[in-house]
């Protein structure tokens, strides 16, 4: 463990060589199997949704995806090539193109608010936050790359709607808020391990 702590670095160039299923399976996996905080009670509980939009990954047609933990699968939304469209989300930047992968923790602000208070925005942070954190530990385990991101919140909710923001009595709802973006990639040169 501490010899991929050591390895994670944010990934700065990448090639389009595509992940492999079971590598995407891992590490969304790894990342997801609950963290202890008193906020994600019972154990195993979480805030978060996983969107994710796929580029790269064999075996896998390239679209939009949800994450469903409970059976570990992945929901396609929409199929088609959206390295274009993920880096307009990615704050205009060549990087959430090029990446493999890009996945992104969601949070149902409204429900989490009305059940937490102002303190539920910092435990949904939290709970973004140290998710994007494993899933960069995950791809360095598995000798791949990882950066975090900036993004345009509302485009990404729009983007993954209407899953992200059903739509009620005709009306997009304000719907889930990102927390934290992170792109799997496999880097151009391999570092020093
Ligand atoms: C939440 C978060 C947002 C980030 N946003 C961007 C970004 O928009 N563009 C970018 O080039 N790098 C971004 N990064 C990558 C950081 O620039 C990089 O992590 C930082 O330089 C620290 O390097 P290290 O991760 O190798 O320690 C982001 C990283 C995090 C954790």
């Amino acid at each position: 463990m501490t010899e991929v702590i050591l390895r994670r670095g944010s990934s700065r160039r990448f090639t389009r060589k595509p992940l492999t299923f079971p590598q995407l399976s891992t590490m969304l996996d790894r990342a997801t199997r609950g963290i202890p905080a008193d906020f994600l009670d019972p154990p195993g509980a979480t805030l978060l949704t996983l969107y994710v939009i796929v580029h790269a990954v064999e075996g896998l047609a390239p679209g939009a995806y949800v994450y469903h933990r409970r059976d570990r699968s992945l929901e396609l939304l929409r199929e088609g090539n959206f390295r274009n469209q993920a880096g307009y989300l990615g704050l205009e930047q060549e990087l959430p193109a090029e990446a493999s992968v890009n996945v992104y923790c969601l949070a149902d602000l409204r429900s989490i608010l009305t059940r937490f208070g102002n303190r539920g925005y910092r435990a949904a942070q939290l709970e973004g936050g140290i998710t994007g954190g494993k899933l960069y530990l995950a791809a360095y385990a598995e000798r791949l790359g990882a950066t975090g991101l900036t993004f345009y919140d509302d485009a990404v909710t729009e983007f993954f709607s209407p899953h992200a923001a059903p739509k009620e009595s005709g009306v997009l709802r304000t719907g889930k808020s990102v927390m934290f973006l992170t792109a799997l990639v496999h880097p151009a040169r391999r570092r020093r391990s």
